[in-house]
């Protein structure tokens, strides 16, 4: 019995190898410029970019809150500077939205989400008026600030890969912001917050 099931399987696995180059075969010749392959890919990168536009339009709901919860002025304005630059970085997407001929949707990104609920976390846990509210606040949003990294890095060369130039290089102009962003806020950090903080 045992015997016969595997031969049986062995059959089926051997078909649906046969059966495979001939699918792409028949599909390649009806659709010379775009195989299945990259439509459904684009299909993908799109969604992702819908994930990143839902990230980036609660971020900057987000940050004025992060701002008002800073002690210091030095966090605060950056907080305050992120949050321009996270609108642009809103009209950006819309625009490579609009150069793929999609609509500019959000779809709900559950990374961003956890992000700002532990941003959240951080301000309930600590006292207002104080460098550990700061120095928690700066590690809340320089691990918003690495997502936002890692995914403009990853789309910007899928971008490249798919041929699209121009939508790759408006994401490196984001992706450069970002690490940009993060650079600051170490700058912020190392300057005096996190020894002030220390001797809390
Ligand atoms: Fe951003
Ligand atoms: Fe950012």
């Amino acid at each position: 019995m045992a015997t016969t099931k595997t031969a049986a399987n062995t059959a089926a696995k051997k078909t649906a190898t046969k059966a495979a180059p001939s699918k792409t075969t028949k599909a390649a010749t009806t659709k010379a410029e775009s195989t299945p392959e990259e439509s459904e890919f684009q299909e993908f990168f799109v969604d992702e970019l819908k994930d990143i536009y839902w990230a980036e339009k609660h971020l900057v709901k987000a940050l004025p809150k992060m701002k008002k919860a800073a002690t210091s002025p030095e966090l605060a304005a950056a907080f305050e500077k992120h949050t321009q630059e996270t609108q642009t970085h809103i009209e950006v997407l819309e625009q490579v939205f609009e150069l793929l001929e999609e609509k500019a949707a959000a779809k709900k990104c559950d990374a961003m989400a956890g992000l700002l609920e532990e941003a959240n976390g951080i301000i309930e846990d600590t006292d207002a008026g104080t460098m550990i509210r700061d120095a928690g606040l700066i590690l809340a949003a320089q691990k918003v600030e690495h997502y936002e990294i890692a995914t403009y890095g990853t789309l910007a060369v899928f971008a490249r890969t798919m041929g699209r130039d121009d939508v790759a290089d408006l994401l490196t102009q984001t992706l450069e912001n970002e690490k940009a962003t993060d650079v600051a806020l170490t700058t912020v950090a190392e300057g005096f917050i996190n020894e002030q903080a220390v001797a809390e």
